[in-house]
């Protein structure tokens, strides 16, 4: 059985190297995991008044959480910490109160950066905020992917050897990871 994995990316950036990343990872997956690579646009800033009546725009990406298996996170750093949009984007979905789309979901969390640090920070803040909304977030192997600026060809494709063989140590024990989280 596939697992379907909501792989949500914390860029905007039409070339970001977050998208690269999480498209690449589609491809590595094994065939238990199916990664939906879901960007943040056009989720509307979080607002409790809207609550009464939320945005089409929250309900659809709520609807589409609870109904994975498990959720990913690829994230670039800002300021040390994670993007603005992510934050957003979780608030939105840790609400109604008590009724968080995350709830019981496996996480993996991975950080990028084409710096030397690997936007471990960033990754380091969504360990913060997660565990009082979601599930259990995967441990080991952490992955602080680095030097990704020269990782991708001119057509988006992962070329950098290094990256793609971490990348797929990763995707392997995270798909174990969401295979013993939904037995
Ligand atoms: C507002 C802003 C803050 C940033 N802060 C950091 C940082 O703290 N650490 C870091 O490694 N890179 C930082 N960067 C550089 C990003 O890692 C780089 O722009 C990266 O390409 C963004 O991710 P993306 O390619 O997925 O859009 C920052 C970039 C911006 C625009």
């Amino acid at each position: 059985m596939s697992h379907t994995i909501v792989t949500i990316v914390g860029s905007l950036r039409k070339e970001s190297f977050s998208l690269k990343i999480a498209n690449a990872l589609a491809k590595l997956a094994p065939a238990s995991l199916k990664l939906d690579v879901t960007t943040l646009e056009g989720i509307s800033f979080f607002n409790q008044d809207l609550e009464a009546n939320p945005p089409a725009d929250w309900l659809a990406f709520r609807e589409k959480l609870q109904k994975s298996n498990g959720v990913l996170f690829i994230t670039p750093e800002y300021n040390r910490s994670i993007p603005g949009v992510l934050k957003n984007a979780i608030d939105v979905a840790s609400r109604p109160y008590g009724k968080s789309s995350f709830l019981g979901k496996p996480v993996g969390i991975v950080s990028n950066s084409p710096g030397a640090l690997g936007g471990v920070s960033a990754a380091k803040h969504l360990q913060n905020i997660l565990p009082g909304i979601a599930g259990p977030i995967l441990g080991q192997p952490e992955i602080y992917l680095n030097g990704v600026g020269d990782a991708f060809d001119d057509k988006g494709q992962l070329t950098k050897e290094a990256v793609q063989k971490v990348l797929q140590q990763y995707i392997a024990a995270f798909a174990a990871f969401i295979e013993n989280q939904n037995k």
